[in-house]
């Protein structure tokens, strides 16, 4: 049986790095893009094609950080498939962000420096806002309209005939100490990011304690530092390029600097072939490249995580989605 995977922000980065190397693996899969720019996703699947002549690939109107493209892109997959094997929850935003210089300084003549590296804890701030559908625009879009998207998939991820598996891609920036349980969308802080990462942690685990009875299963990753558009919006390009000597470096280090999207999209595509029910749920999988870059392995990592915290919030993102529902449904 052919195998359908749904794959969000697959346009560029990891997301279209991950694409690639599922084809690779298995040109029999049925490969959905879903992204939120249609000429974006028409080059990214023409770059996959020229790679896979024969490959199946997709695409999918979706803007995951609003709720009416949301509901209107499951109603579409639903209609066109009729099963999903994968479901990657990739795409994500980290809007405005802010490097603190001064943290970065004092950090790197700390003890905690190869941590500061790893996780950028206490670096980035962001600047959010509200979207129109009065949700703030991280969350929305790395979190809730993911879950929103699971939601409406449920019927066709809880089939009772074949497991299904949810990937996040996570980061070791999520942080416990950015996310509060009272401010789950993070309207009064300035790591809305670290948030919404920690957030998908916690949810991934409270998934596969709600699902796994019904074939459902969640599991996080790590892509490491990757060099996408992403990076390249919180210092620019030359930067970059300035200090890989530094990050070559590092690497022997932490090897958590995979650099290429290739290289980051490691853990993706090693969960992609693992039996759900030999993964820990309290673990992050995270892409590492070897010392000095000659090799790619995914290594789990325990996550700091509350489980009882996890519970509240999965039940506060039920809460939430009936609310956005009824305004749907008003605004109909
Ligand atoms: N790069 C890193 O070092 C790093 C580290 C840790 C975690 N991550 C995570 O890795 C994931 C992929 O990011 P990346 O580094 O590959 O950066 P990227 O190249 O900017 O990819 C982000 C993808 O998400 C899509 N996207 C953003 N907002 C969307 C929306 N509202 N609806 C639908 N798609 C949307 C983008 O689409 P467009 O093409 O339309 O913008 C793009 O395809 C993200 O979740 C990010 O948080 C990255």
């Amino acid at each position: 049986m052919e195998k359908v995977v749904l794959v969000t922000g697959a346009s560029s980065g990891i997301g279209l790095a991950l694409c690639d190397r599922l084809l690779t693996t298995d040109s029999r899969l049925r490969l959905c893009l879903a992204c939120r720019n249609m000429q974006r996703a028409e080059a990214a699947r023409s770059a996959l094609l020229t790679s896979h002549s024969n490959a199946r690939v997709d695409l999918l109107h979706l803007d995951v950080g609003s709720v009416q493209s949301v509901l209107a892109a499951a109603q579409e997959f639903k209609a066109r498939y009729n099963r999903i094997d994968f479901l990657y929850l990739n795409a994500g935003i980290m809007p405005n962000p802010q490097f603190d210089v001064k943290a970065f300084f004092k950090g790197l003549f700390s003890r905690n420096v190869i941590n500061m590296f790893v996780t950028a804890e206490g670096l980035l701030t962001q600047q959010d806002r509200l979207n129109s559908d009065g949700l703030q625009e991280v969350f929305a879009t790395n979190l809730f309209g993911h879950f929103l998207l699971i939601r409406e998939l449920e019927p066709l991820l809880c089939e009772a005939a074949h497991t299904s598996r949810i990937v996040w891609t996570s980061s070791s920036n999520a942080c416990r100490s950015a996310f509060s349980i009272e401010d789950v969308q993070h309207g009064n802080g300035m790591e809305p990011y670290s948030s919404s990462k920690y957030a998908s942690d916690m949810l991934s685990l409270a998934l596969n304690r709600h699902k796994n009875s019904q074939g459902l299963f969640s599991s996080v990753m790590c892509p490491g530092l990757v060099m996408t558009n992403l990076t390249y919006g919180i210092l620019p390009s030359f930067f970059w390029i300035l200090v890989t000597p530094i990050m070559w470096l590092i690497r022997i280090f932490t090897n958590t600097f995979t650099l290429t999207p290739y290289n980051g999209a490691e853990a993706l595509h090693w969960l992609f072939v693992q039996n759900p029910e030999s993964l820990d749920p309290r673990a992050k999988y995270h892409s590492l490249t070897s010392g000095l870059g000659a090799w790619n392995y995914t290594q789990p990592r325990q996550m700091d995580i509350d489980e009882e915290m996890s519970e509240v919030l999965y039940s506060k993102l039920l809460d939430l989605e009936k609310v956005v529902r009824k305004n749907e449904c008003e605004k109909c």
